[in-house]
This record gives structure tokens, C-alpha cells and sequence, in this order.
């Protein structure tokens, strides 16, 4: 039996990035919610890497806390070019056999299964390096792949060291590259930086590799968006739309519908289940889980959020929140960390609520703030209640027993406590506990005066007539 050959990567983070004009380093910026940088990584451990080193640079305390213990590390001290930065990696991985894979941390789109075709190819053709390439309609900005009269990949030339019969060659260096373990270290031995940017190139490592004898495989992948290098902003919106096409590709082959995936924005980690229908203007950002027979949208903004079975959420804004099965939720709410709404519940229009606990049956249909409270089971809140739970210095708790009635417009002032099956009569401030199965009632008892409304008009009738008759004089 053939023993399997151990698979490794190194990923290349420590450019500087200077096109993007930008403070955060490039392989950190967000694609679909995700670094750039982690996406690759993602690929290189799905194709079954058992190892993956990341060069890091500039930010590397950034990038390395970014990635955490996902990734081995090694420090390029000064960008000096691609195969500089892979020659940082050799003291980690000297002692191994087997390939190593080279990837740039600024191709979000590669795939698993590209990086698998890969290690295919480079095992079955025995060759020293396999490449990735592809056919491009503008190779500007890419190394040239230049081939023999007999077809063989012969080098790859930068594009800014392309003469003008290299400059018009349209399959271009996708950055990937699987090398033999220990002949990639010996190779990058003899890299010199006699190029038009002074750099260690790692592209030259190919032509070295073929005057030492080797054969040199190339990959050409059937789909050139996978290789599309983020250089700058431009490119960045552009792979934000790949990946958001093939995110959203992937929902709908496991049954979600996307009504209108040209207006859908759904993060690379967010997971949904069957049958549930997303509207437009929904943004479902990372660390999002939705249920199955959901309706999210239109017009959602959710982040961190878990939403059960069968639940609707419209025009709703959420952070770091629980929602349950079979709630209705908005138009309008907002749901801020650490809410956590039970089963059944009805969160309506203009409701804010923060870190509470609503159980399940409970209804807080309207123009409510409900924050750092304890609401039970079946609990009613009235239109316009408040929770009061902040003195300008510290929070307080508010707690709400089952069953209880909160009517409309009511001020909880907080600490306070509303016993199970209570009743608060609407417009009351409730500064006290009410006990279970009490009525509470605090508020001005009402005075009527009978027939008086005909005096008060005429009242105000004599002062408008005065005061436009002193402005007449005045004139
Ligand atoms: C590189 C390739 C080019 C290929 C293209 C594909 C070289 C010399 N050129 O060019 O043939 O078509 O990728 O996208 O390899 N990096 C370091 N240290 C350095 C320099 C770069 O870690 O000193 C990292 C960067 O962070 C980046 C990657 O290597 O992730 C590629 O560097 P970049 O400067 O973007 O290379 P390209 O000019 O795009
Ligand atoms: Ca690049």
C-alpha cells in the first residue's frame, strides 16, 4: 500500500498591501464577513493540509490574533518578495517530506476542491512544482505562465518584468503553487532579487526548479473568478460579490429561497435551514443561525443571532440575540445583545429590547423598551411601557411573574418586581413591588368637571382676541 504523502501549506500574509491604502492589513479585510486570509485558510484545511504555516508581516500581531491557534506562524521582518516570505517558513517545516502547498492570503475564492485537484495532479505527474493557472480576459498585474514550443511550462515572468511578446500571454499565475517539501527549500537557496521591484520572487523558483531538470505541472482551473487576487478596493468589491453569489448558491441547493439574491447579503459562517424564504434587503452577518420554515425580511439586519423554527422577523434589527420558534417579530424592532426571546412570542413595531429574557406566549406588541428584565411566560405589555433600569450611573433589574398584565404606558422604575398574574393599570409609574395576583395603580385619580369645556373655551377665545389687538397697535 502506498503510504499517503503529508500535505502542508504555507499561506503568504505579510505584503504590505499598499494598494488598498489602508490602515488594516490587507489579508485582514473582510470578505462576506470573514478576513480574506481566513477563507484561505478554510480551503487549505478542507483539502486536508495537516499543517498550515502563515507568513506574517505587517500587523502580524493583528493577524495572528485574527486567526488565533488555526494557523502556525513564521515572521517575514522585512517584505521582501513571495519567496522571501516563503524562506521564513522553512525553520518550522525543515524536517518534513511530503508537498507543500504555497498560497497567497489574498485569493479569497480558491476552493478546496481546486487545491485538491491540485495535489492530484502534482502526485499523478510526478513533476518537482504544480501550478494554478488560468485564462484571463485581462492578465494586467499577474506573472505570465511562459511555455515551451512543446507546451511545457518553461517560467513565469512578473508582470512588470514582461517584455512585450510575454506581456500578450493570457494564462496567467493564479499565486498556488504545491511543491516537493524539500526541493522548494533548496530551490528558493538560489532566488535572487535582480528583478524590476528588487523583490525574492517565488515565481522564479519555477524556472530554477526546470534548469535543475524538473517537469513543472499546471493546473488550469475551469473557473478564473477562484483566483481572483484582492490587490485593491476594486478588487475587494469584486470578490465580495463572488463569494456573496456562491454563499447565496449554496443556501438555495440545501432549500432556502432567495427571493432577490442581487439585494441578499449573507456572511460566509451563517447557516439556515430548510424551506425558510429570505426577502430582500436582509443582511444576515456572521455567527447567524436561522431555523427551518423561517420568513427573514425584508429589510433585516442580523448579526450573531439564533432564530428557531417558523419564525418571522420584518424590518428587524438584531445583535447577539435568541429568538425562538414561531415568533413574530417586527416591523421595527430592535434586538440588542443578550435578549432572549422563548417560543410563540410576538415582538412588534418600535419595541427595543436589551439584554432580557421574554418567555414564551408573552406579547410586547408596541412602542415598548424592555431592558434587563425578567419577563415570565404569557405576560402582556401594553403600548408604550418602559422599563426604567438606569439612574445615569448604574443599571437595574426588572422582573415580570407569568401571567401578569403591564397596561399601556407604564413606567417600571427599576429595581422592581411585577408578581405573577399581577395587573399594572395603564399610565401608572411603578416604583414599588406588586405582589401576586395584586392591582397596581399609581396615577392621579381623575376629576371631572361637568359643563366646564364651554368656560375654558371661551376663556382662550378672549386671550386670542387680546393678544391680535395689541399686535395691531404695536403696527
Ligand atoms: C503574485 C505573484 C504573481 C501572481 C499573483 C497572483 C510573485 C512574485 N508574484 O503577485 O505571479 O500572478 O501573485 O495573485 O509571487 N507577500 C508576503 N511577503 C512579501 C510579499 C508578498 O508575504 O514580501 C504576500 C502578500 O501578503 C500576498 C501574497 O504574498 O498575500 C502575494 O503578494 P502580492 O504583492 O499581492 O503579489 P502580486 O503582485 O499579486
Ligand atoms: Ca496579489
Amino acid at each position: 500500500m502506498v503510504r499517503p504523502v503529508k500535505k502542508l501549506a504555507i499561506v503568504l500574509a505579510a505584503g504590505l498591501g499598499k494598494r488598498m491604502k489602508s490602515r488594516l492589513p490587507k489579508v485582514l479585510h473582510p470578505v462576506c464577513g470573514k478576513p480574506m486570509v481566513a477563507h484561505v485558510l478554510h480551503a487549505v484545511r478542507e483539502a486536508g493540509c495537516e499543517r498550515a504555516v502563515v507568513v506574517i508581516g505587517r500587523g502580524a500581531p493583528e493577524v495572528q490574533a485574527a486567526l488565533g491557534d488555526a494557523a502556525e506562524y513564521a515572521l517575514q521582518p522585512e517584505p521582501l518578495g513571495t519567496g522571501h516570505a516563503v524562506m521564513q517558513a522553512e525553520p518550522l517545516l525543515a524536517g518534513e517530506d511530503g508537498v507543500t502547498l504555497v498560497v497567497c492570503g489574498d485569493t479569497p475564492l480558491i476552493t478546496a476542491r481546486t487545491i485538491e485537484a491540485m495535489f492530484d495532479l502534482h502526485r499523478e505527474s510526478g513533476a518537482a512544482a504544480t501550478i494554478l493557472t488560468a485564462h484571463v480576459n485581462d492578465p494586467a498585474g499577474y506573472g505570465r505562465v511562459v511555455r515551451d514550443a512543446a507546451g511545457t511550462v518553461e517560467r513565469i515572468v512578473e508582470d512588470k518584468d514582461c517584455g512585450p511578446e510575454e506581456r500578450a500571454i493570457r494564462e496567467i499565475n493564479a499565486g498556488a503553487y504545491c511543491f516537493d517539501t524539500r526541493r522548494l527549500f533548496a530551490a528558493l537557496k538560489n532566488l535572487t532579487a535582480d528583478n524590476a521591484q528588487g523583490e525574492y520572487y517565488l515565481t522564479d523558483v519555477i524556472g530554477i526548479l526546470r534548469r535543475e531538470g524538473g517537469t513543472v505541472a499546471a493546473y488550469r482551473t475551469p473557473d478564473p473568478d477562484e483566483i481572483e487576487g484582492v490587490n485593491d478596493r476594486a478588487a475587494l468589491a469584486k470578490a465580495q460579490r463572488l463569494m456573496r453569489r456562491r454563499i447565496l448558491l449554496g443556501h438555495m441547493a440545501n432549500g432556502v429561497t432567495v427571493v432577490d439574491p442581487d439585494h441578499t447579503y449573507i456572511d460566509a459562517d451563517v447557516k439556515i435551514g430548510e424551506d425558510t424564504v429570505i426577502y430582500p434587503g436582509t443582511h444576515l452577518k456572521s455567527g447567524t443561525v436561522i431555523g427551518r420554515d423561517c420568513t427573514i425580511g425584508p429589510g433585516c439586519d442580523l448579526a450573531g443571532t439564533a432564530v428557531g423554527d417558523g419564525t418571522t422577523v420584518r424590518y428587524t434589527v438584531a445583535e447577539g440575540a435568541v429568538i425562538g420558534n414561531a415568533c413574530n417579530v417586527g416591523p421595527f424592532a430592535y434586538l440588542r445583545p443578550g435578549t432572549r426571546i422563548g417560543d410563540h412570542v410576538r415582538v412588534g413595531d418600535f419595541v427595543e429590547i436589551k439584554n432580557s429574557v421574554i418567555g414564551d406566549h408573552s406579547k410586547v406588541p408596541h412602542l415598548s423598551y424592555v431592558g434587563d428584565a425578567a419577563v415570565g411566560s404569557r405576560v402582556n405589555i401594553g403600548c408604550g411601557v418602559i422599563t426604567a433600569n438606569y439612574d445615569g450611573h448604574n443599571k437595574f433589574r426588572t422582573e415580570i411573574g407569568d401571567g401578569a398584565f403591564i397596561g399601556s404606558n407604564v413606567n417600571l422604575v427599576a429595581p422592581v418586581k411585577i408578581g405573577r398574574d399581577a395587573y399594572v393599570v395603564a399610565g401608572s409609574t411603578i416604583t414599588h413591588d406588586v405582589g401576586e395576583g395584586d392591582v397596581a395603580i399609581a396615577r392621579e385619580r381623575q376629576v371631572n368637571k361637568p359643563g366646564y369645556a364651554e368656560k375654558l373655551r371661551a376663556r382662550a377665545l378672549s386671550r386670542k382676541n387680546q393678544a391680535n389687538s395689541q399686535s395691531n397697535i404695536n403696527r
